[in-house]
């Protein structure tokens, strides 16, 4: 089944690529014939093939449409499902919590499948790609955050199977459509048109809408009365600038997925600050001192931290679930599970990383350029890995590409690193998981294995290295993994800088940070 499968993928690639421009939308076939080419047919087969016109042939885009509006309605009814388990929970049950995050989760699909479907997002076809396996990606979270409370029988996997099948059926379809052509696809080629762009050319001098100020002396005196004010309309791509004074704001700040192209800035990383002390028990997100859900979120001169300490597991100060986000010249700052970059494109340029444990960790489709990432130090006996990346199928576009970046002990570490264990560069978080670093000093704390098999996804997982240099940089010793891969083959690397893993040019430029497109180093 699988071998005749993918056949019939090649087939149509083959027809996209070697055929008229038209035959994208002249590809036709009946529904169950349409069904017959998805990983997971049976499902395919119950949600969406019994309709009446499930005789008529339709074009791969209306399929397309219909798989999701498929895995919309299933993930209303998932989620209406989560919201019955998380009420029947007593209150400070264990997982009770967990529950609620779940119900976000699923909200989240919808959400971002409605984008799908909606013909004013003029989406290209990676733009579809990422926000199908967005869906993907947070029913994994949920799934985790059960383990690490060691709750694996719930009735998560049970309700969530046949919508987790719809996506990757949804997912496999969106891949053959790319495989085409990027052009002339039915959803419309013309990208963002970003309308009324500020033009940032010089960082620094933002127009604010609202100022935040501690001392009252401006709009707001927290964080998140200013983001609430956003909630107005405004014209696609146009952003709500927020000037964060300089001081330390002790809050959680939340930015809804439908508040989109903020722009936060600070006076500085030492200066303006954003900081709680919450941890998570499972429920990652509840721990996150500031998190970010809508699109093209920009923060620049600012601090988020997160004081659980190395106590506290696990426990984010930045959580970012935002598309085309930029983040500059930003410290943030945490100790286990520091940054999580959970999904889409995402860009931090000169920022300062801390932490112990999977402190970058996320499904994101991420590049790190010019960071200062600092180990800190663990508890006794406790590990130092800097990555953990969650991409868990194939046709997943995401990634970790860290460029440029300095990989060394922070303050606190140095003068007792060596009562600790070499640090890895990172653990693969799920099977497909995709970490490259390259042209970064890596100093002599990293361990020559490099890598650690922490989740036993060894075997899938893809981990790079290129152009690094420093005492911790030798490539010898390192683990003997399939896909570990010492590259030396510039056009391999080449697919994980800027330009080409985030499509970057397409994006950053709008936002005047500036950014190396390719190779830094020669
Ligand atoms: C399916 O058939 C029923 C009855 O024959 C009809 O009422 C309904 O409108 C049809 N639905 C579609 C989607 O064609
Ligand atoms: C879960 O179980 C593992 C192994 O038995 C144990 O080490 C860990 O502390 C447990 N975690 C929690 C949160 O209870
Ligand atoms: C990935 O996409 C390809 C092309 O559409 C498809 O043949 C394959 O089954 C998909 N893989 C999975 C695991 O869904
Ligand atoms: C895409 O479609 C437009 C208008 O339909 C046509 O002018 C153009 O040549 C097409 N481009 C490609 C690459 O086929
Ligand atoms: C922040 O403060 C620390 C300690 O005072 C200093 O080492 C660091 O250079 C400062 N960073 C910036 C960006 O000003
Ligand atoms: C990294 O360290 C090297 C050598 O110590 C230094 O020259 C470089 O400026 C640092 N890079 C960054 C991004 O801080």
């Amino acid at each position: 089944m699988a071998m005749k499968v993918s056949f019939f993928f090649v087939c149509f690639l083959m027809s996209f690529i070697f055929s008229s421009s038209s035959s994208l939308t002249t590809t036709t076939g009946s529904i169950d014939w349409w069904c017959t080419q998805t990983p997971h047919y049976q499902t395919c087969n119950h949600h969406i093939a019994y309709s009446n016109i499930s005789s008529t042939t339709i074009s791969i885009n209306q399929f397309l449409d219909m798989t999701v509006a498929a895995a919309i309605n299933e993930a209303r009814s998932v989620q209406k499902r989560a919201q019955g388990i998380y009420l029947d929970y007593e209150p400070n049950a264990l997982g009770k919590n967990l529950w609620g995050s779940c119900v976000d989760y699923f909200d989240g699909i919808v959400f971002t499948l409605n984008m799908v479907l909606d013909p004013t997002e003029q989406a290209r076809p990676l733009d579809v790609h990422t926000w199908l396996s967005a869906g993907l990606t947070y029913i994994n979270v949920c799934e985790k955050g059960f383990e690490m409370i060691n709750m694996t029988n719930t009735m998560l996997l049970s309700i969530s199977t046949e919508l987790r099948e719809l996506l990757l059926n949804s997912l496999a379809i969106s891949v053959a459509i790319q495989g085409g052509s990027y052009s002339n696809n039915s959803r419309g080629l013309h990208g963002w048109e970003f309308s009324n762009e500020y033009k940032l050319l010089n960082s620094r001098n933002f127009d604010p809408d609202v100022t935040v100020a501690k001392d009252g002396s401006g709009d707001f005196m927290t964080v998140q009365e200013a983001v609430d004010s956003t909630r107005k309309e405004r014209e696609w791509g146009e952003r709500y600038v927020i000037f964060v004074k300089r001081g330390v704001y002790e809050e959680q700040v939340y930015i809804a997925h439908d508040v989109n192209f903020v722009l936060m800035y600070g006076e500085g990383v030492n200066n303006t600050i954003i900081s709680a002390a919450e941890h998570s028990g499972g429920d990652l997100k509840s721990s996150a001192t500031f998190q970010v859900w809508g699109r093209g979120f920009m923060a620049v001169d600012m601090t988020f931290r997160n004081t659980a300490g190395p106590n506290g597991g696990q426990a984010v100060a930045f959580l970012s679930n935002s598309d085309e986000s930029v983040i500059y010249h930003c410290s943030i700052e945490g100790y286990q599970d520091t940054l999580f970059s959970l999904h889409f494109k995402q860009f931090y340029k000169e920022c300062q990383i801390f932490g112990t444990v999977d402190f970058i960790f996320g499904n994101g489709h991420s590049v790190f350029q010019d960071c200062q990432v600092f180990l800190r130090k663990p508890l006794p006996g406790g590990g130092l890995v800097v990555t953990a990346q969650g991409r868990q199928y194939q046709n997943e576009s995401s990634g970790f590409s860290l460029q440029g970046c300095n990989i060394t002990a922070g303050e606190d570490l140095k003068p007792v690193i060596d009562q600790f264990k070499k640090a890895f560069l990172g653990r693969p978080w799920f099977d497909y998981a995709r970490t490259v670093f390259m042209e970064s000093f890596l100093d002599d704390l990293v361990d020559p294995l490099g890598w650690e098999d922490g989740w036993g996804h060894k075997d899938t997982a893809y981990c790079g290295e290129y152009n690094n240099y420093g005492p911790g940089s030798t490539t010898d010793h390192r683990v003997d993994w399939p896909n570990y891969e010492a590259i030396t083959d510039p056009d391999i690397a080449k697919q994980f800088t800027v330009v080409e893993f985030i499509v970057g040019d397409d994006w950053i430029p709008t936002t005047g940070v500036p950014y190396v497109p390719g190779f830094e180093r020669s």
